[in-house]
Parts: C-alpha cells; sequence; structure tokens
C-alpha cells in the first residue's frame, strides 16, 4: 500500500471536518492511503471536533522539513502574510497544495498559478468554489473548455438563503440576514458573502478554467444585495420574476461579459427554484447545449468532501496544470462594454398622487429614448404617494443611469428608485 503525507493548516469549519472525514472513512485512493503528518491552526488548546492531541503539531514552516510531505491543505483563508508564506513554501519545496480559499487563489493566485505549473505542481480548489459540487473536475473532466460560450448561476450559498428566506417569509433584508445568523447559514461579519465579492472570487477562478484566460478579480464588477428590499421582491414576483444574486462570465464574439448582480429571473426556471443554502452552476456550450450542477455550496463536510476529490486527482493524475493548460500561455481577457449588453430592466417609483404625473414620467422616458414594455401602478402606499412598476424595453445600463438621475430630480418623484436587471433568458 502507498500512501500520501499531507499536513492540515486552518482546523475550523472545513479544516476539522476534513480530519474527522479522513478519521472515519479511512481512505484509501487507488491503494493510496491518506496519511495525516501534521496539523496547525491558532490557538492548539481550543476545543475541536477531533483530538488534535493525537497529530503532531507544527509550530512554525520551519518544523515542515522532515515531514516528508506531498500535499499541503489550506483551510485557513484570507489572503494574509501567513497564507502567502504557504503558498511560497510550497512552491520553494516542491509540494503540491489544496485549498478551499477562494479569496486567496483570486486575488493572489495569479502570483503563483504560473509557479505551480512549471513545478508540475497540483494546486487543487475544487472545494474554493462551490462547496460539494464538483464543478471543476466537471469542466476539466468532461466539459471541454474551448468550447463553453457561458458559465453562470449562484455561486454564494448565504445570500441566495438570505433571499430564499424573504421569500418564504415575507421579511426583510435585515431580519433575514439576523435569522441567516441565527442558523449558521451566515457570519457575523458577512460583508464578503452579501456585497458579492464571494461570488465574484468564484467567478473569477471558474472563468480561468472555462476560457483559459486570465480572468483578474479586479476587473469584474460586482454587486450585492443588500440593498434589497421586499417590496421588490413582491413586485417582481407579480410580474413573473425572482431575484437572485446572479454569477455570469459569457463569451460575447472574442470578447467576455462578467459580472455578479442581483437580478431578476424567470420564475419557473431552475436557477429561480435554487433555494436557500444550495448553490448552482449552469454552463452552456456549443454543441452540449446546457448542462447544470446543483448542491451544497458550503457548510463543513460538503466543502471537504471537495478537498477529498482534489485528494484523488492528486493521486491518479502526474500532468498538473492549474487551469488545465500552461497559465503563461493564457492571454487576459478583454470585456465587452458592460454598456453594450442590452437588458430589460425593473425600474420602481414612488411617485406623488397628482394628475399628470405618469405623463411626465413616460416623457422622461422618450426623451432617453428607452421604450417602455410595460407600466404598472400599484395600490397607493398611502393617499399622498403611489408606486409604479416600469418595465423597459431592452436597453444599455448607461441609460438606466441616466434615467435614474434624471428622475430622481424630479420633485414628484420620491428618492427611493429600484432598478433591477432581468434576465429572462437564462437559468
Ligand atoms: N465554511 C465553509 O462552509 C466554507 C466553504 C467553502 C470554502 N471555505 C473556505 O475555507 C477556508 C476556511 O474556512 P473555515 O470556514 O473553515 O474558517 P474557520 O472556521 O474560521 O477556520 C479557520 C482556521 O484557520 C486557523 N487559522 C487562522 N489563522 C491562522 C494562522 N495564522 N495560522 C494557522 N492557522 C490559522 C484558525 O485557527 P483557530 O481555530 O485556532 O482560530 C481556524 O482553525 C476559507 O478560505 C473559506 O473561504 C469555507
Amino acid at each position: 500500500m502507498n500512501k500520501i503525507n499531507i499536513v492540515v493548516f486552518g482546523l475550523g469549519v472545513v479544516g476539522s471536518s476534513l480530519m474527522k472525514i479522513i478519521e472515519n472513512n479511512k481512505y484509501v485512493i487507488k491503494d493510496t492511503k491518506i496519511n495525516i503528518v501534521g496539523i496547525k491552526a491558532n490557538n492548539k488548546n481550543k476545543k475541536r471536533i477531533i483530538n488534535t492531541k493525537k497529530y503532531n503539531w507544527i509550530d512554525d514552516l520551519s518544523s515542515l522539513k522532515d515531514l516528508k510531505i506531498d500535499i499541503i491543505i489550506e483551510a485557513v483563508g484570507g489572503t494574509d502574510k501567513f497564507v502567502n508564506s504557504l503558498y511560497q513554501y510550497a512552491i520553494k519545496n516542491k509540494i503540491s497544495l489544496i485549498t478551499a480559499n477562494k479569496a486567496q487563489l483570486a486575488e493572489k493566485g495569479p502570483r503563483y498559478f504560473d509557479q505551480f505549473d512549471k513545478e508540475n505542481l497540483f494546486l487543487g480548489f475544487e472545494a474554493a468554489v462551490l462547496g460539494a459540487v464538483p464543478v471543476v473536475k466537471s469542466i476539466s473532466d468532461t466539459i471541454l473548455p474551448k468550447k463553453i460560450k457561458s458559465i453562470y448561476g449562484i455561486f454564494n450559498g448565504t445570500t441566495n438563503y438570505i433571499l430564499s428566506q424573504m421569500y418564504k417569509n415575507k421579511i426583510s433584508f435585515k431580519d433575514s440576514l439576523n435569522l441567516a445568523i441565527k442558523n449558521g447559514f451566515a457570519e457575523q461579519n458577512s460583508s464578503s458573502d452579501l456585497s458579492g465579492k464571494d461570488a465574484t472570487h468564484k467567478l473569477t477562478l471558474l472563468s480561468n478554467l472555462s476560457f483559459q484566460q486570465k480572468f483578474q478579480f479586479k476587473d469584474i464588477s460586482y454587486s450585492g444585495i443588500e440593498n434589497i428590499k421586499l417590496i421588490d421582491l413582491d413586485y417582481g414576483l407579480q410580474l413573473g420574476y425572482k431575484l437572485k444574486l446572479l454569477s455570469i462570465s459569457e463569451k460575447i464574439g472574442s470578447k467576455f461579459y462578467s459580472s455578479v448582480a442581483p437580478c431578476f429571473v424567470n420564475k419557473d426556471s431552475l436557477m429561480a427554484n435554487t433555494e436557500f443554502e444550495d448553490n448552482l452552476c449552469i454552463i452552456e456550450g456549443d454543441d452540449f447545449v446546457k448542462t447544470s450542477l446543483i448542491g451544497k455550496g458550503a457548510g463543513g463536510f460538503p466543502t471537504a468532501t471537495s478537498i477529498i476529490s482534489d485528494l484523488a486527482t492528486y493521486i491518479t493524475t502526474n500532468n498538473y496544470k492549474v487551469f488545465n493548460s500552461n497559465y503563461s500561455s493564457m492571454t487576459l481577457p478583454s470585456y465587452v462594454n458592460q454598456n453594450a449588453r442590452n437588458r430589460s430592466y425593473y425600474i420602481r417609483l414612488s411617485v406623488a398622487n397628482k394628475v399628470g404625473v405618469l405623463k411626465t414620467i413616460t416623457q422622461f422616458f422618450a426623451k432617453k429614448s428607452i421604450s417602455i414594455k410595460s407600466i404598472i401602478q400599484l395600490n397607493p402606499d398611502d393617499s399622498n404617494t403611489v408606486p409604479i412598476v416600469i418595465i423597459s424595453n431592452v436597453v444599455s445600463q448607461k441609460k438606466i443611469i441616466e434615467i435614474t438621475k434624471l428622475l430622481k430630480k424630479n420633485n414628484y418623484i420620491k428618492n427611493d428608485i429600484s432598478t433591477i436587471r432581468l434576465e429572462d433568458n437564462i437559468g
């Protein structure tokens, strides 16, 4: 029987779950046993779901040199000096690395990808994108990356959970966030999830893999769900739409459109019906048309199973490239002008309950050459204001920003204007 020696850095939700799985299942992959030769976290004396006393505690990186390590598992998180020292140590000492840390890979990875390729070291990141959903393996092994036209879906379980609770319990964003924290689906500080940053980290990595180009985190625009109001979810549903935090990268000619933003999708679509902590990844291509992967996007055990999957890839493969081809020969993508991708928009206004206001609004739209697909006047909020929802015809984001500015200047229109992109042909 062969064995591979691993050290586990980070013994929190993911690291401890991984150790528990390895202990319970005594994994043997292709006649190879997984052997934990060292562990490390911040606090040696913290009580954990595993008995850390059974293992060799790593005090500092210099004590790794006698351990004959094959793989470093990084489940620490963040992009700080310590995490970077792990990547540098791995490259310098020709050790492969498996990580659950999408922030590090998306933001600092470009410093290291080429070096992992050149040294033929494995850099596994299945656990870093969509938890237990085997999206990296599916793209690498079963889908020809060069044929992929678009990759999109729900890449963050916390925000999907919060939106699902808002719909189900008819509660505000804030109340839903508190419930998600209470139920263990959000951290006290979930800003990276809520702002769309976490989903953008994953989109960056999956875009590299799908399109074989060097997508950079800093070049992808993102917005989150912090300002989403229940009233818009209700009105959207009445019109046949459900709101999701959509991550998307799509090829348009030889260029790309990549973004993370809250969007309305058709309420009967798979995306609309992917609820709570589930993640979804849809891949569309030239020949295979469409493939969908759905499953638990986070949590200790689901994520740890993806680390096991990466260990299996390491054991059964011997030619390693982070994104399946030489990173150094990949080029930077060009993006389409964000304003060149036209879509319909949902626009909600609160207007004064006065004769002639509707006419004024439609004149503004005409002035900006935005045609209106439908306009719905809803029951008055009170005797003084009336909510109006407009669905525009397809138009650029630039024009929507311009009309919003114009509308805000009008005395009859309250400042609280919601604009949400409609993606009614996907999902
Ligand atoms: N949780 C999930 O569901 C999930 C899913 C997918 C991916 N991920 C990713 O997995 C990574 C870990 O997440 P997690 O939820 O497991 O985090 P966590 O519960 O906060 O665990 C982090 C671990 O890292 C240790 N640590 C922190 N700084 C360290 C340092 N300087 N040296 C050594 N150890 C250090 C901590 O030590 P102490 O325990 O002693 O404080 C803790 O054990 C993150 O990149 C996260 O984005 C998490």
